[in-house]
């Protein structure tokens, strides 16, 4: 069956402040979608490409009809572009309703994460042919992480966060993407999504916990540095130097 890889660039892009969908927010001097579309079509294994958009924005559906034109002549056989939904998991949703017959594997990936190298793509590929049906990537974290809980000071009453928790370091990944899943088992988990509560519902910040939560094994590979999500400026100017090469 052929791999169809989504890229989900719908989000408007609120803590990067640009005041435009961050999908159009320039790296390097060419939109986020464009780096992270050529990054799919670089790794190579994708039969079928859907790119999820915010509604009604003509620039990005220019920058789409280019890379539609860029991905045939990369030998991808179908690209479509969606409108994207409300939250992540429904734009990632929008796009699944897509998916030709000939689909059986996809990867869902961020267009916040236009520098994910083509190794990462290759690790999550490999995986799913011996026999994973979810799969992410994922580094060791290098912070402590703690669990926190409202809380008040003592003396005053002043609203703060108290430590609730001290998760082993050693047993934690910050997770990225492309996540890799077999097309019926994300599906699945997607309709599981439907049945959520608004609160759940929130709490879902990736495709893997869904697929958790109607408990299927999710496969870990290796990450890379180069996947980071590009959320605020900071991370910006990490990965405009990133580009320039130095630091790759
Ligand atoms: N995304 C999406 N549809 C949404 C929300 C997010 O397709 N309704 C996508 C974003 O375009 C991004 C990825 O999901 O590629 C990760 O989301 P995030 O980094 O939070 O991007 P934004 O939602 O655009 O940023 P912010 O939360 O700062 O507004
Ligand atoms: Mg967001």
């Amino acid at each position: 069956g052929q791999c169809a890889v989504v890229i989900v660039a719908a989000g408007s892009g609120q803590r990067l402040g640009h005041g435009v969908p961050k999908a159009r927010v320039p790296l390097g001097g060419e939109p986020m979608l464009v780096h992270a579309v050529r990054g799919v079509l670089k790794a190579g294994m994708a039969g079928q490409i859907c790119i999820a958009i915010p509604a009604g924005d003509a620039e990005i559906e220019g920058i789409c009809a280019q890379l539609a034109g860029e991905a045939a002549a990369a030998g991808v056989n179908a690209f479509s572009v969606v409108e994207g939904g409300a939250d992540r998991s429904a734009s990632v949703r929008a796009a699944l309703a897509v998916m030709g017959d000939a689909v059986t594997t996809v990867l869902i990936h961020d267009a916040a994460r236009p520098l994910a190298p083509a190794g990462v793509f290759d690790r999550v590929t490999a995986a799913l042919r011996d026999g994973a049906k979810a799969v992410i990537p994922a580094l060791a974290v290098v912070d402590t992480i703690k669990t926190v809980i409202p809380a008040e000071l003592p003396a005053t009453g002043a609203g703060v966060e108290k430590v609730s928790g001290t998760p082993a370091r050693h047993q934690l990944r910050a997770v990225q993407t492309p996540q890799g899943f077999d097309l019926a088992i994300l599906r699945r988990a997607h309709e599981y999504a439907l049945t959520l509560d608004e609160v759940t519902a929130a709490a879902i910040t990736d495709d893997a916990m869904l697929v958790e939560a109607i408990g299927e094994d999710v496969y870990v590979v290796q990450g890379s540095t180069h996947s980071l999500k590009i959320t605020s400026p900071t991370d910006l100017l990490l990965a405009e130097a990133m580009l320039q090469g130095p630091l790759r």
